[in-house]
């Protein structure tokens, strides 16, 4: 199903959601959940052309070129963008800028997790919020995003069955973004990830989300993982996956619901004075409490006690 072409773009968000169910939520609940590295759905044209070229050339998200990061930081606050506290990135513009300026070579600075992650970093970046609350066509997508309709459809196309609460932004994210691979944290109970990048060669670009799959010798891990709901999932190092594909194209949107083999991660090396990785991302977060026991990718090694008392040893390659 398609937007309407030939009229404003936004308007049809109200008449569709009016007349009945959202083009764009029949696009969520039609499409089917691919297999491979990992059920997901990806939907591509996934705004329609005419709506997400609207977007796209939005001022405030399209700010037009920069001569550095501080005149950037600038265009992003004036634009209604503010720092945005995420995994693996760093958590104040004074902090990034150091970075930028090569003053320090990391500083994984925010609250997400253990010391050891730093050892899985080659960068630091930072991400941004849209805040802006005036209207326009980027409010009425955050409000689709945020409408009962959509929520519903999720939880029914992703099967969850348990209450959670809910987050979703416009976020830009500068270079030197780096997530290593991760399969996302027990609690996460949806991620997605529509990706709105202004750049007409963003598809090219060394920023995109990759899928990923664990090398044969760590098959492992998703079965203690699998067996162990009371220990959390972590980071673990690039080299111990293999990348199936990724989110590369522009006005595409991802869905999957985590589990121990939604592995992803993100390495982004780019020019961002022009143009940035932009993207609709949320989250469903479970109310359920989430398990105690933290887990570190060093925890998770052919030799470490926790693997070796686990009962998986038998399945563990010896020549690894
Ligand atoms: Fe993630």
């Amino acid at each position: 199903m398609e937007l309407t072409d030939g009229s404003p773009a936004r308007l049809s968000f109200v008449q569709h959601t009016i007349a009945g169910m959202h083009p764009l939520i029949c696009k969520i609940k039609e499409s089917p959940i691919k297999d491979t590295p990992f059920p997901h759905v990806m939907i591509n044209d996934f705004l329609g052309e005419s709506l997400f070229q609207e977007l796209i050339s939005h001022p405030d998200i399209n700010l037009g070129p920069c001569t550095d990061v501080n005149e950037l930081n600038g265009s992003l606050n004036v634009a209604g963008w503010e720092v945005q506290l995420h995994p693996g990135c760093i958590a104040t513009f004074a902090e990034y800028r150091e970075v930028r300026e090569g003053k320090a070579l990391y500083k994984d600075v925010n609250s997400y997790g253990h010391a050891s992650r730093h050892q899985l970093l080659s960068g630091s970046g930072i991400a941004y919020r849209y805040q802006r609350s005036e209207s326009s066509a980027i409010l009425d997508l955050i409000s689709l995003f945020h409408s009962e309709e959509l929520l519903k459809a999720l939880y029914e196309k992703f099967e969850i069955h348990h209450e959670t609460t809910y987050d979703c932004g416009l976020q830009k994210y500068l270079h030197g973004y780096e997530i290593p691979p991760h399969p996302d944290i027990r609690s996460k109970a949806l991620t997605f990830m529509l990706n709105l990048n202004t750049d007409p060669q963003s598809s090219l670009a060394e920023y995109h989300t990759h899928f990923m799959r664990l090398r044969p010798k760590y098959n492992y891990i998703y079965r203690f993982w699998d067996n162990h709901d009371e220990i959390q999932r972590c980071w673990i190092p690039w080299e111990w996956c293999l990348t199936s594909n990724r989110h590369r194209i522009n006005n595409s949107i991802c869905i999957f619901k985590p589990s121990s083999h939604s592995l992803h991660a993100v390495r982004a090396s780019y020019e961002d004075l022009t143009h940035q990785r932009t993207q609709l991302y949320g989250n469903l977060w479970y109310k359920k409490p989430t398990p105690s026991q933290a887990c570190t990718f060093e925890d998770l090694v052919p030799t470490s006690p926790l693997i070796l008392s686990s009962s998986l040893l038998s399945s563990i390659p010896q020549s690894s």
